[in-house]
């Protein structure tokens, strides 16, 4: 069985280029020997990543997240046991949206892609893309 979850929390700093790339190159190598896969998303302080992977490794990994003072409130959504992973080839995807309508279009495709390009729909996959259309609204 592969865990999935879906938390939210609220950045310190603005982030930039910098600060993103110091929390997902590190995160992509742990994540890649944890065997966990998943999303981040940042947009205007707040974050939204999804989490998948043994349910240990991925429990132990929530709680070191919970911990870094790079962000706070950070809440826990929701949590899923499932047959197999929705995003194997992901060690963690990202992305940044932006504040312009035409992006914000183009991205709320690219969701709607992404979203339908997984196996099966979970529970969490499904509110994990919700929440991030209204995270842009
Ligand atoms: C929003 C956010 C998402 C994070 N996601 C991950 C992650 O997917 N994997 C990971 O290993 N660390 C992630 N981290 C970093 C961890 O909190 C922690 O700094 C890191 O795992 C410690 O790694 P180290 O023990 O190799 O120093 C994230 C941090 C933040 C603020």
């Amino acid at each position: 069985m592969i865990q999935q979850i879906v938390y939210y929390s609220i950045s310190e700093t603005e982030m930039n280029k910098n600060t993103i790339s110091e929390i997902l190159e590190p995160s992509r190598i742990n994540n890649a020997k944890k065997d966990i896969t998943g999303c981040l998303l940042y947009h205007d302080k707040v974050f939204l990543q999804l989490l998948e992977g043994e349910k240990e490794a991925v429990s132990t990994l929530y709680k070191t997240i919970e911990k870094d003072e790079r962000h706070s409130n950070v809440t826990l959504i929701i949590e899923e046991s499932i047959n197999k992973r929705m995003y194997p080839n992901w060690s963690m995807a990202f992305h940044e949206f932006e504040k312009n309508k035409s992006y914000i279009d183009k991205f709320a495709q690219s969701i709607d892609f992404f979203s339908k390009s997984v196996p099966k729909k979970t529970e969490a996959i499904d509110l994990f893309w919700r929440m991030a259309k209204q995270i842009v609204n």
